[in-house]
């Protein structure tokens, strides 16, 4: 059974890695950022709550966080761990999934420079429909602002334009950075493996590196 936490700041390669890994040990990823986005698409309460705190950079609550997290756990694909991308993002957060009784088995953080960042998450482009994810110069469509399957228009995540960004980097750094020290600690006195792998790598080496210190 694994339940593997992935920290690390917005475009550090979370969702990217969490596809790799989840293919690795067959278990499903649970990304609130996904469940938010898909939220807003479909127009829902919840999608008319947080559509602005997302387009702004800013943290949607703990309790609605928390609830999320708790309704997707109760499904029959998650009885053999998962993988959490970008969950939790605070500490209260960290303690509401403790209290859910969720025993993580690897914490892992992927670090990256500011700089290399906010050039990763501006030249990020996504095909809507499947959610495909490309990158304007580290990994390019085919054909320029056309997705490589169906040809249909790429567009830019709201939340991926430059002042946003530089938000969602300040929020990290205040609100989330603090889990790597609260998991490194944990990790002394629980069978919880914390690690950082340097995330300024390719894609592949990332990914090695991660399998190497599982
Ligand atoms: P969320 O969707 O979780 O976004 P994020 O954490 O900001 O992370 P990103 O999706 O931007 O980046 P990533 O690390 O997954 O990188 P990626 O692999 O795409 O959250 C969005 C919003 O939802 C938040 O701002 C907040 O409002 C809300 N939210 C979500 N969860 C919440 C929570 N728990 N509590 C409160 N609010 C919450 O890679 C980025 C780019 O770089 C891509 O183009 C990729 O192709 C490229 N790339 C990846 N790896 C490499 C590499 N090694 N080398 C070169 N390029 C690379």
């Amino acid at each position: 059974m694994k339940n593997i936490i992935l920290l690390g700041p917005p475009g550090a390669g979370k969702g990217t890695q969490a596809n790799m890994i989840c293919d690795l040990y067959s278990i499903p990823k649970l990304s609130t950022g996904d469940m938010l986005r898909d939220a807003v698409a479909s127009g829902n309460e919840l999608g008319k709550k947080v559509s602005n705190i997302l387009d702004s950079g800013g943290l949607v609550s703990d309790d609605i966080i928390g609830s999320l997290i708790k309704d997707r756990l109760s499904k029959p694909d998650c009885s053999m761990g998962s993988l959490f991308d970008g969950v939790p993002r605070t500490i209260g957060q960290a303690e509401q999934l403790s209290e859910m009784g969720i025993i993580f088995t690897h914490v892992i953080e992927i670090h990256v420079e500011d700089q290399t960042l906010v050039k990763r998450i501006s030249g990020r482009r996504f095909h809507t429909a499947s959610g495909r994810s490309y990158h304007i110069d580290f990994n390019p469509p085919k054909n320029l602002g056309f997705d490589d399957i169906s040809n249909e228009p790429l567009v830019q995540r709201e939340d991926d334009k430059p002042d946003t960004v530089l938000n969602r980097l300040n929020v990290y750094h205040d609100q989330t950075k603090p889990l790597t020290e609260f998991y490194s600690n944990l990790s002394q006195s629980q069978d919880l493996k914390f690690f950082k792998v340097d995330g300024s790598q390719t894609v592949e080496d990332v990914f090695e590196a991660i399998k190497l210190k599982m």
